[in-house]
């Protein structure tokens, strides 16, 4: 697969090197790891039916990190993806701002683009946000969602939005259903690569990430998917965005139910 990449090297004009390796020592000195071992989902599992074995290998990639890339920053996708994320942060021993989960930004992706499938406006002029967790407590704030500085709730029914929300939070088994064996790959890789590639550029442009609350919004201090800018360390702050009551209360109860699940962990 490295040599297949890099044969698209001049067509992508780049010229990072590729390696395979089933060794965790390659990972020596890297800046930016993205963690997406684990099993995906079959037709039918929730993602918290992977708990069990992907933990264990988190946590044999976290003992590695710590080892041989102590000073990077690890964007998680391996799911159920605030336990993983909680658990490789724990197991590095990594400061939180350096333990990122990936859900936000290809869930906010995924909204936008079954928006555009109305046929009012392209993908990339859809500005939504996905909040809360990658599942059944995704907050999508549709008072924030615009079309072109349009606010969406003019533009689309109210019972068609949520309907639309509703496919958003369940794109994922909708993917992994279609496919039969193994989970979406090209919008999460884009999703995790446009992450690191704002890390890299030091790029504050405000995304969704799963990260340590500490008390935002006033919700439970866990892993939960809040609007932050990210910066070459990891994530600099954490974005406070003027949410509705509703949206508010939404967001409380996703990391309720975030915390409790991370509790069970253990
Ligand atoms: C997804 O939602 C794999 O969690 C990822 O497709």
């Amino acid at each position: 697969m490295a040599l297949d990449m890099w044969h698209s090297a001049p067509l992508r004009r780049f010229t990072t090197r590729i390696e395979g390796s089933t060794d965790l020592s390659a990972l020596e000195g890297a800046r930016y790891i993205v963690m997406t071992a684990g099993r995906p989902r079959q037709p039918g599992m929730s993602r918290t039916d992977l708990t069990g074995v992907n933990a264990e290998i988190v946590g044999n990639v976290a003992d590695g990190i710590r080892r041989y890339a102590p000073a990077s920053v690890v964007v998680v996708v391996t799911n159920p993806l605030e336990e993983m994320t909680h658990l490789m942060a724990k197991r590095t021993g990594f400061p939180s701002a350096r333990v990122i989960g990936m859900a936000g930004v290809l869930d906010s992706a995924r909204f936008c683009s079954l928006v555009a499938l109305e046929g009012i406006a392209r993908p990339e002029d859809v500005d939504a946000i996905a909040l809360g967790s990658h599942g059944a407590e995704m907050v999508i704030p549709l008072s924030l969602a615009k079309v072109q500085g349009r606010p969406l709730e003019q533009l689309i029914p109210k019972d068609r939005l949520a309907a639309i929300v509703e496919r958003a939070r369940d794109s994922g088994a909708e993917v992994v259903k279609l496919l039969q064996k193994g989970s979406a790959y090209f919008s999460p890789a884009e999703s995790a690569a446009s992450m690191v590639a704002a890390m890299v550029k030091g790029d504050s442009e405000l995304i969704a990430a799963c990260v340590q609350s500490g008390g935002a919004y006033g919700v439970d201090d866990t892993r939960i998917g809040l609007p932050v800018r990210l910066d070459t360390d990891g994530v600099k702050e954490i974005a406070e965005l003027p949410l509705r009551p509703d949206e508010r209360a939404a967001l409380a109860a996703a990391a309720g139910s975030i915390a409790k699940r991370i509790s069970e962990l253990a």
